[in-house]
């Protein structure tokens, strides 16, 4: 009998200790804004120090953001800023839930945490000088965009077999410079360039429309380089960004591997056997 009381008081002394270190985990988690936010802002990309913005950036900009994206406010709050069609994807994309993925409690921690360690102002960056001289390999020049063109540059590559550089831009041309930064001619693009495999026909990759987005506009297309004879090779890519060409499976035949930066979605494309090697 006296076995079986003190079985149970040690028993209950237990639980009670349990109980209680589970209540002080749970109380300094919620509380800890700082392991909170590492666990939470880490789901979806690395973390960002509260010193990295001002103060007002963090409670007006992006943590909202961040929070409807968490299933924290009124998310049709967005169509202030995406038309109704990005909106529709966004949300059938489930970028942002319905309902709360974080306990309020928790939410209102990370804010207070960034709202507490951020500075109110950060200075402007220096702007660094950029090295004219101090190594005889190379000479410097400064290339200009065209007269009507603004300093959108999508892409620049030196293309060394025809001993030219190449630049893209937003204004949808890609322009030939030669070697010594004079204009040769501009090509006239789909959308802006952002990538050049050159070869005997060079391939192109335009993005599509630039600013985020789901829709699958961008293309890949052979072309001269007077612009004539081009020859689509690809469509419908998601704002793709890079490719290259390998053979893939071994076959003797050239394959294409697309990057597709996209925006919510993304993905790396092998369009395999669809590429006619040109
Ligand atoms: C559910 C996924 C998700 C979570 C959770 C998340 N983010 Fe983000 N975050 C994103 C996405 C997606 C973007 C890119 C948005 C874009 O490009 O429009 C982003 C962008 C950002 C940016 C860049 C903003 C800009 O304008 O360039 C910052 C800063 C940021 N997040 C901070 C945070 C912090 C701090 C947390 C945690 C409190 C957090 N994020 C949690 C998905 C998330």
């Amino acid at each position: 009998m006296l076995k079986g009381l003190k079985t149970f008081y040690f028993s209950t002394a237990i639980i009670i200790i349990v109980a209680i270190t589970q209540g002080i985990n749970c109380k300094s988690l919620k509380k800890d804004g700082k392991a909170l936010s590492q666990v939470y802002c880490t789901n979806c990309h690395s973390y960002p120090e509260p010193s990295q913005l001002p103060r007002e950036i963090w409670l007006k900009g992006v943590l909202p953001e961040m929070g409807l994206r968490l299933g924290i406010g009124d998310r049709s709050e967005l169509l202030k800023k995406y038309q109704f069609k990005l909106y529709d994807q966004l949300i059938q994309l489930g970028a942002y839930p319905e309902n709360p993925t974080i306990k309020k409690e928790e939410w209102d921690a990370i804010v207070n945490y960034y709202k507490e360690n951020s500075p109110s102002k950060i200075p402007s960056p220096q702007k660094k000088e950029i090295a004219k001289t101090g190594n005889d390999q190379f000479n410097f020049f400064e290339i200009y965009t065209l007269p009507n063109q603004t300093a959108n540059t999508t892409f620049a590559k030196f293309i060394s077999k025809k001993n030219e550089i190449w630049i893209g831009n937003h204004q949808r041309t890609l322009d030939r410079y030669n070697i010594k930064g004079q204009y040769i001619f501009s090509i006239r693009s789909p959308s802006p360039v952002v990538d050049v495999l050159n070869q005997h026909q060079p391939i192109f990759l335009s993005i599509g429309n630039m600013q985020p987005n789901e829709d699958r506009n961008g293309r890949l297309y052979s072309m001269a380089i007077n612009g004539t004879q081009g020859k689509l090779l690809v469509d419908s890519l998601h704002r793709p960004v890079q490719f290259m060409q390998t053979d893939m499976d071994n076959d003797g035949s050239e394959d294409m591997i697309i990057a597709e930066f996209g925006y919510i979605t993304g993905q790396v494309q092998l369009p395999m056997g669809k590429i006619i090697n040109v």
